[in-house]
């Protein structure tokens, strides 16, 4: 059989594949990539990772791990000194109770998010999702064949709050995912509405994921607001989604966790088994180190969070047509950029974010991919001169824009 004959052969891609798109962060990934391939100086504020390296405390760990040839398979659920560590972790900083039956380590925390809603969503059942939120909830709830409830929240200044709760919620509604801090908007639930919007969720027989995959990044004086807080009452129906990629720089070694009812942990233990079987063997003894060792550098990192959004959101509303808060939570800018669009013609947000790549080099996620067209995510996980490097270049893509549509003379 002749090549040209066997790239023909159309691939009968399931109805299940049809259905799930690439991760749209996955994709501007790939499309810098491209461009630095081909010579192009890119500034990435696409990718939604930090710039710092792993701490050395949390690399020797993994260096051990590798020497005593700790590199078999472990228990599906994890090593228990990790889930043990993850329990105290959490019970010592929230008042909590948790034991090592309720914890799965899971392959990142998207990994333990994807198991979790297999475990609960059969097809036809109504999940709440914020609207904008993370590009693969929706995504997840496809997957297990659950219908994406969207709770528009543009109009709260992207606040999750109990009253939009309380109004989505039909018969239907098995399953609500808080993420907060949010990625993309940077926004923090009050300690005071979260109990609230979950005391809501739970009366109404829901259960809730608190995706805490930013836990730690919270600039004052917002509070550091985790599900491990509330009474045991409301607890009992929630399942914190935690990921240790974010808080210690650890994007690349795959460890999150899934921490909540005990029956809930197992069924996602199954479905972790028969999938991914386990979080890597060496990843797991540096997530140990991670969170059982100086816990300095991550406040390092959110101090130079915060020194960097200080200078950022300022510099992004200088630019004539950008409106854009400032985050509490997370490393996000999350702009509209309605204005600007209107002055410059872009008709969305898309058309903004590929001009912005591949005229200027400057990586940014178009807002609508995250459901809210007219805005873009911005990743400040980046160096201050890389910061102010995109705030120049977007400054001449406006100025270009302006000039293009002068009348000439
Ligand atoms: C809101 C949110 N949840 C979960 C994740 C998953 O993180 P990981 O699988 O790397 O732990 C991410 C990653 O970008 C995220 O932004």
């Amino acid at each position: 059989m002749s090549s040209t004959a066997i790239s023909t052969i159309a691939f009968p891609s399931s109805i299940r594949a049809q259905k799930t798109h690439l991760s749209s962060t996955a994709a501007v990934v790939m499309a810098a990539d491209k461009l630095r391939a081909q010579g192009v100086n890119v500034i990435d504020l696409g990718v939604g990772e930090p710039d710092f390296p792993t701490p050395e405390h949390i690399k020797n760990a993994a260096r051990q791990a590798l020497d005593e040839n700790f590199t078999k398979y472990t228990a599906s659920s994890g090593i228990m000194p990790l889930r043990k560590a993850i329990c105290d972790y959490t019970n010592s900083n929230f008042g909590s109770d948790y034991a090592p039956e309720q914890c799965c380590v899971t392959v990142g925390g998207k990994q333990g998010i994807f198991a979790a809603v297999m475990a609960l969503i059969n097809p036809g059942d109504e999940v709440l999702l914020e609207n904008p939120c993370w590009v693969s909830y929706p995504e997840i709830v496809n997957f297990a064949e659950g219908k994406n409830v969207l709770i528009d929240t543009e109009a709260t200044d992207f606040h999750l709050t109990a009253d939009l709760v309380k109004a989505a919620i039909t018969p239907k509604s098995k399953l609500i995912i808080i993420n907060s801090p949010s990625n993309p908007t940077g926004r923090v639930v009050d300690p005071a509405e979260y109990k609230k919007i979950v005391g809501i969720c739970v009366e109404r027989g829901l259960w809730v994921i608190s995706d805490e995959c930013y836990l730690q990044f919270v600039y004052p004086p917002f509070q550091v607001n985790s599900a491990a807080m509330l009474p045991p009452e409301l607890r009992s129906r929630v399942m914190i989604c935690g990921s240790l990629s974010k808080t210690y720089a650890m994007t690349g070694w795959r460890v999150g966790f899934a921490l909540g009812p005990k029956d809930w942990v197992t069924e996602v233990l199954k479905i972790q088994s028969q999938s991914a079987t386990m979080a890597a063997s060496i990843a797991q003894k540096a997530a140990l180190a991670a969170l059982t060792g100086s816990q300095e550098p991550v406040q390092e990192m959110l101090a130079e969070y915060r020194r960097r959004a200080e200078w950022f959101i300022p510099a992004l509303n200088e630019i004539p047509g950008v409106e854009c808060g400032q985050p509490e939570g997370a490393f996000y800018a999350f702009p509209n950029l309605k204005g600007l669009m209107r002055n410059c013609g872009f008709a969305t947000s898309k058309e903004l974010a590929d001009e912005l790549l591949h005229k200027y080099g400057v990586v940014g996620t178009d807002g609508a991919a995250f459901g809210a067209e007219g805005y873009l995510r911005l990743s400040y996980a980046n160096s201050m001169e890389a910061l102010r490097e995109s705030v120049i270049r977007i400054g001449q893509m406006v100025a270009d824009a302006s000039a293009r549509r002068r009348p000439a003379i």
